[in-house]
């Protein structure tokens, strides 16, 4: 596990885009800390790095929200109100993670028993201001993509 200190959020908001253009077709990313730790954040700021410029809103009502517009194709969840890893299917959750999409999800833990098996999961953790980020690669190109964005 790698982890790395951020400041303040002009820190959150240089690695998200340093996490943005270093992502690749299809990949996984699983947020998940507390109320207001800072996922949404994290996600805007990737957004950002992926080229993306439309408004990056949460979608805790609508579970997923879409975005077409930058380098590659950004599937934004959030999956804090999902009952069960079931309505994930209802929604088309399996087309999204065998997409050539990148696929964030906030609250991952919840439906952990679906989440594909490579992925990186990224845990946001409160240091009064600041945050903590926990970074688990599962899979070699997550490996390569911590080791880029954590490099000094
Ligand atoms: N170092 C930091 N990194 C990220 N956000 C920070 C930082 N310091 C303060 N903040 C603030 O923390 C809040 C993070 O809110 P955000 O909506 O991103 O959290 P979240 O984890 O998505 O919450 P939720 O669980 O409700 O979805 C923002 O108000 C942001 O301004
Ligand atoms: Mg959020």
């Amino acid at each position: 596990m790698r982890s790395i200190y951020l400041e303040n959020e002009n820190a959150t908001s240089s690695l998200g885009q340093k996490i943005g253009k270093n992502l690749f077709e299809g990949a996984v990313l699983c947020l998940n800390g507390d109320l207001g730790a800072g996922k949404t954040a994290l996600t805007k700021a990737i957004a950002i790095g992926l080229g993306i410029e439309e408004d990056i809103t949460s979608p805790t009502f609508t579970i997923v929200n879409e975005y077409e517009d930058g380098r590659l194709k950004l599937n934004h969840f959030d999956v804090y109100r999902i009952g069960s890893s079931d309505e994930m299917y209802d929604i088309g959750f399996e087309e999204y993670i065998d997409s050539d999409g990148v696929c964030i999800i906030e609250w991952s833990q919840i439906i952990e028993d679906i989440l594909p098996d490579e992925r990186l999961d990224i845990n946001i953790k409160y240091e009064g201001e600041a945050r903590r980020l926990e970074f688990v690669a599962r899979g070699q190109a997550y490996e390569e993509l911590v080791e880029e964005v954590t490099r000094a």
